[in-house]
């Protein structure tokens, strides 16, 4: 037993000085023209990126080396961040055939996920197909199938709230895991106790904590995927943990197929995929995956905005008080907004674009890798490398958004105030959602949850700051999630009249 540790020992180390010179041989035939950065520790061959808020220490790079930044990865591996629009708008959109990949994750791609989560995904076929998969039944036009589910739990949502303000967080992570399970499974979340939930929030947390490539060594020395499962408790930890995330994914789509053949499933994304699995070429174990990677995708972030839209009402009173006038203009004070609205709020839309644009959800963005050489202006990224654009440098630019800290859903209204206008780089007028393929796919389905819940939110409740102190309430307390929230905060909220209470409580009783 000794002589075989120590033969492995020796192989790690081995292959370890190989990589190690390849890598510095590697750094030194691109590095000449590579963009420029922050420097690398001698011991770690890698730049300073902080745990805490890392998208912050990022953008520190962007105003110091400029919009194309170098950051090293250890093991002559670069990570190139687009701390601009115009980069990013250069690299990730304009050259997204090059730029879709994404960085190889061993924990959490490969073994829990069992390399079959599209976040997670490289590109290539299997990429390919399950994006069209849910593009399919998520894009804009199926999209307004929905609406009648978020109005409904919006209607839910608003009416809870009403009657326990101090929960209004706990309201939010209800709404969104209720609007998605539903739209995937016809599942209906009635709290977040829900069996359901807590047993898919147990596989998230999980997947939470291996998707950062540092905290497995798996993912920090890959040599050790080599090692036998018997002996590599990181491999016999990740293959646990695929397989109670499958036997769960499996569980749930295989009852939606059961409810079905009963005759008694309401159309959802899982039995519209059922429909089409063979046509699709999909085994169970990976259809159920793209049905229940949803809940991870779209649940968390949806919750975050809300909590982000609250925090911006209740420290911009003015805006709040201006998109209360609209709605009293447009709807009145006899029903709830709902989205035929839609077109007549718009400075409830331009308010929605600028709670993306002001703390967006997922700050630092998602990593992609090249999958062939990138130009941009005399540099030259090689295949292989992660790219990153780093929302939080973007959205806080004050070159695209003046006074950028300052929340104004004006700077998306144009002149006459008449319509909502997007940015020169993105209809949207932000990049919360991403880049290029890699864009989110639930863009639809988030964009119009945050509308729902902002439009009743306004019609019914005003929301304030504790003591009406705006100051007290620090904008920038967030956590460093990848979807990122923000800390716990109080609000002060109350129905506007004892009219818009009474028009609450008679829609919610109208739901079973
Ligand atoms: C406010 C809510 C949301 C935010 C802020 C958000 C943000 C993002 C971002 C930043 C990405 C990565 C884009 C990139 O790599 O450049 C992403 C990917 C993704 N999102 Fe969303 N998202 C939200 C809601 C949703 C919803 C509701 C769904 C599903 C119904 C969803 C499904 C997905 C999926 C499946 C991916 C992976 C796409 C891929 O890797 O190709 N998201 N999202």
């Amino acid at each position: 037993m000794m002589d075989t540790v120590t033969d492995l020992v020796r192989c790690v180390a081995l292959v370890g000085v190989v990589v190690a010179l390849l890598s510095l041989l590697r750094s030194r035939r691109a590095g000449a023209r590579l963009p420029p950065g922050p420097p690398a520790s001698l011991w770690s061959g890698a730049s300073y990126i902080p745990t805490q808020h890392p998208w912050r220490k990022l953008k520190e790079y962007t105003d110091t080396y400029g919009d194309l930044v170098t950051v090293q990865l250890g093991h002559g591996r670069h990570l190139f961040v687009c701390g601009t629009a115009t980069s990013a708008d250069a690299i990730l959109n304009k050259q997204s055939g090059a730029t879709n990949g994404r960085p190889h994750l061993i924990m959490a791609g490969d073994l829990l996920s069992g390399g079959k989560r599209l976040l997670i995904i490289d590109h290539g076929d299997r990429f390919r197909k399950y994006r069209k998969i849910m593009h399919e039944s998520l894009n804009n036009t199926v999209a307004v199938n929905y609406e009648g589910i978020q109005e409904k739990e919006a209607t839910l949502t608003l009416e809870a709230i009403g009657q326990d303000p101090g929960n209004f967080r706990r309201q939010f992570g209800r709404y969104a895991a209720s609007a998605i399970m539903t739209i995937t499974y016809d599942h209906p979340v009635r709290s977040l106790d829900d069996p359901l939930v807590v047993r898919v929030n147990e596989c998230l947390g999980a997947l939470g904590e291996w998707i950062n490539p540092a905290a497995s060594p798996l993912d920090s020395y890959p040599i050790l995927r080599y090692v036998p499962t018997a002996i590599n408790p990181w491999k016999k930890l990740g293959e646990r943990l695929h397989k109670r995330e499958l036997n769960l994914f499996l569980e749930v789509y295989r009852d939606v197929r059961r409810q079905a053949q009963a005759g008694k499933a309401q159309t959802c994304f899982a039995s519209q995929l059922q429909e089409r699995q063979q046509e699709y070429g999909l085994s169970d174990e990976e259809a159920c995956y793209v049905a229940g990677s949803l809940f991870g995708a779209g649940s968390d972030t949806t919750a975050s905005a809300l909590a982000i839209f609250v925090m911006a009402m209740i420290t911009h009173p003015r805006v709040m008080k201006k998109a209360q006038e609209e709605l009293d203009r447009v709807v009145g004070p006899g029903r709830l907004p709902a989205f035929s609205d839609f077109d007549d709020l718009v400075y409830v839309r331009a308010l929605c674009q600028e709670v993306s644009r002001w703390r967006p959800v997922s700050s630092g963005g998602f990593r992609h890798s090249l999958t062939e050489d990138v130009h941009y202006k005399g540099f030259v990224l090689p295949k292989g490398s992660a790219v990153v654009g780093n929302h939080w440098s973007i959205h806080l630019d004050p070159q695209e958004y003046p006074n950028p800290d300052e929340f104004k859903p004006e700077r998306f209204l144009s002149d006459d105030g008449a319509s909502v206008k997007g940015t020169w780089f993105s209809p949207k007028g932000h990049y919360q959602f991403g880049f290029g393929r890699r864009v989110c796919v639930g863009s639809n389905v988030a964009e119009r949850s945050i509308f729902i819940n902002a439009a009743m939110l306004l019609w019914a409740l005003d929301m304030r700051a504790p003591n009406n102190d705006v100051a007290s309430v620090d904008t920038l307390a967030f956590n460093s999630a990848a979807n990122s929230h923000p800390l716990p905060f109080d609000a002060d909220i109350k129905y506007r009249s004892e009219r818009h209470k009474a028009v609450v409580q008679e829609a919610r009783s109208s739901i079973d």
